[in-house]
């Protein structure tokens, strides 16, 4: 992407800024081969994906949706064990790109930075960021359902790739019984509180909010962005499709997060860099 120029209005809202808030969505790791959600090609789009490619297992054909809420858990522990595990060794496998990069350069940009991410992959604090809050879990840890006890999913997996492993004391004795399922949030569930709360706030009090490969259509996630707006912050939007809020961006970026974040953070760094 050629160097970006802002123009001189903005560039001084930039300059200004001392409070930045990041929202992140499974765009921005598309280009680390990771697919996204929703639109062409995405998981919830695509019903093959939870069929023979991606666990397979032949008899698993229905919506993704169904295998995203405690429901489907309970109802075919297995099915969901090996989808969310086939899931996990690809985000396993991928590697950050420059759009995880360039965000991480944004924790030494702004005197207060905050990156709040929907993603489950890992791959932001992979690339660096540390000042993050990870709104919808993780799939780098499984969690017992019934004590909550954590434990690294890929241990999980190889203990029991089939079947959901059972909450066992280390060393064999008897856990609480309980099963290890994905620490993700479920369709359906409450998002961790303390993240939420520390991304509400933040978004209410920053003067700018960046929100990039977000469809912006899940909530509470999106109502980040009207909670910025409101407070009156300056909103930067980076995705190659329109969504709800494109229009109410003071910057609208419709390129693929691997071009466009670097290009915007190196015109950041510089338009921060001059004086006066
Ligand atoms: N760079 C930037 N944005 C991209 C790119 C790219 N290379 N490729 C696609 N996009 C955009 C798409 O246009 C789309 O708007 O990324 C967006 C991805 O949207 P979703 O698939 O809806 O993902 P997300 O917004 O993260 O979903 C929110 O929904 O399913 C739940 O829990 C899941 O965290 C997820 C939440």
């Amino acid at each position: 992407m050629e160097e970006l120029r802002l123009d001189a209005q903005l560039a001084a809202r930039l300059r200004r800024a001392t409070r930045a808030v990041a929202l992140s969505g499974a765009g921005v790791s598309k280009e680390s081969g990771l697919g996204t959600f929703r639109g062409a090609g995405g998981l919830w789009e695509d019903r093959r994906q939870t069929g023979s490619a991606a666990t397979g297992d032949r008899r698993s054909r229905g919506r993704p949706e169904e295998l995203a809420t405690p429901e489907a858990f309970y109802r075919t522990p297995g099915k969901v064990w090996r989808w969310y595990a086939a899931r996990y060794a690809t985000a396993a496998a991928a590697a950050p790109n420059p759009a995880h990069h360039a965000l991480a350069r944004w924790e030494s940009l702004f005197p207060s930075f905050l990156l709040v991410t929907q993603n489950v992959d890992d791959l932001h604090q992979r690339a660096g960021s540390r000042r993050l809050v990870a709104l919808h879990g993780t799939l780098a840890e499984a969690v017992c359902d019934s004590c909550g006890r954590r434990r690294p999913m890929g241990e999980a997996v190889a203990a029991s790739p089939a079947e959901p492993p059972e909450c066992s004391v280390p060393g064999g004795g008897t856990g609480c019984r309980g099963r290890f399922r994905p620490a993700v949030v479920w369709f359906g569930e409450s998002l961790p509180a303390a993240a939420l709360e520390t991304a509400s706030r933040a978004a209410a009090a920053c003067d700018l909010l960046l929100a990039a490969g977000t469809s912006a259509l899940v909530y509470p996630a999106a109502g980040l962005i009207e909670t910025a707006l409101r407070a009156g912050a300056c909103v930067v939007e980076i995705n190659p499709e329109p969504t709800p809020f494109s229009r109410f961006a003071h910057l609208r970026l419709a390129a693929p997060a691997g071009t466009a974040l670097p290009a915007l953070t190196e015109a950041i760094a510089s338009c921060r860099s001059m004086t006066g």
